[in-house]
């Protein structure tokens, strides 16, 4: 039987480390669509683009292309044949990913990639929108939260652990601006479906919310 996860919720709350583990334990396929977004943002970084005029982003999405890939389980994403799976992990692509994510032809250009994975393979997919937008009819939908100050430290922490050395405070309004920003855009915004499950995890290490994740699953598919 094929099945679908879908994991919404704010920047730093752990849904892409989780998924990644949940998908390796159950043997399903994790699809980041903030991956995807992040590399509409990097395209319109390396070209000057101005991200604050929705007419231009839109207009350069012809040159886009973007596929996902697995190599070895983890997905790669690819941006116009080149792989660019960690230079979308930066600060500047995440605050550019926020904006330009919410133009309405942005979502529309990246929404049958998403669907079409899950058409094919069980999956369980992040996103902010997966559960109320992308695959409304998923079998199972969880909004991952936490504390804003907690995701802040996480985030800071990785940064930390790659050299980058953007003080805490700075890291907490980021965070706390990406919030605002995807909560309260008309399109698509970050919120809980009616039929998700919240799971707070400010209190949780790691393997308590993989497995929290887990049960969650298995109480509904069976
Ligand atoms: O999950 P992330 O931090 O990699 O997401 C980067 C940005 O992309 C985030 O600020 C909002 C946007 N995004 C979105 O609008 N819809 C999604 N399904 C996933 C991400």
């Amino acid at each position: 039987m094929i099945y679908s996860i879908a994991l919404d919720g704010p920047g730093g709350a752990g849904k892409s480390s989780i998924a990644k583990q949940v998908a390796k334990l159950r043997g399903i396929v994790y699809v980041d669509t903030g991956a995807m977004y992040r590399a509409i943002a990097l395209y319109m970084l390396k070209n000057n683009v101005d991200i604050h005029s929705e007419e231009t982003v839109v207009s350069q999405l012809e040159n886009v292309d973007i596929k996902l890939e697995y190599r070895d389980g983890a997905q790669c994403v690819i941006l116009n044949g080149e792989d660019v799976s960690t230079q979308i992990r930066t600060n500047e692509v995440s605050m550019t990913a926020s904006v330009t994510s919410a133009y309405k032809q942005v979502r529309a250009f990246l929404m049958d990639t998403q669907r079409n994975v899950a058409k094919t393979t069980s999956v369980i997919m992040d996103g902010r929108d997966i559960g109320t937008v992308v695959l409304p009819d998923a079998q199972v939908k969880i909004f991952l939260s936490a504390d804003s100050r907690v995701r802040a430290q996480r985030r800071w922490l990785e940064l930390q652990a790659k050299g980058d050395n953007t003080p805490f405070e700075e890291v907490l309004a980021d965070i706390e601006k990406r919030d605002w920003q995807d909560i309260n855009r008309k399109e698509a915004p970050l919120r809980q479906a009616d039929d998700a499950i919240l799971l707070d995890t400010s209190n949780l290490d790691f393997q308590q919310s993989v497995q929290a994740v887990l049960d969650i699953i298995d109480e509904k598919v069976k």
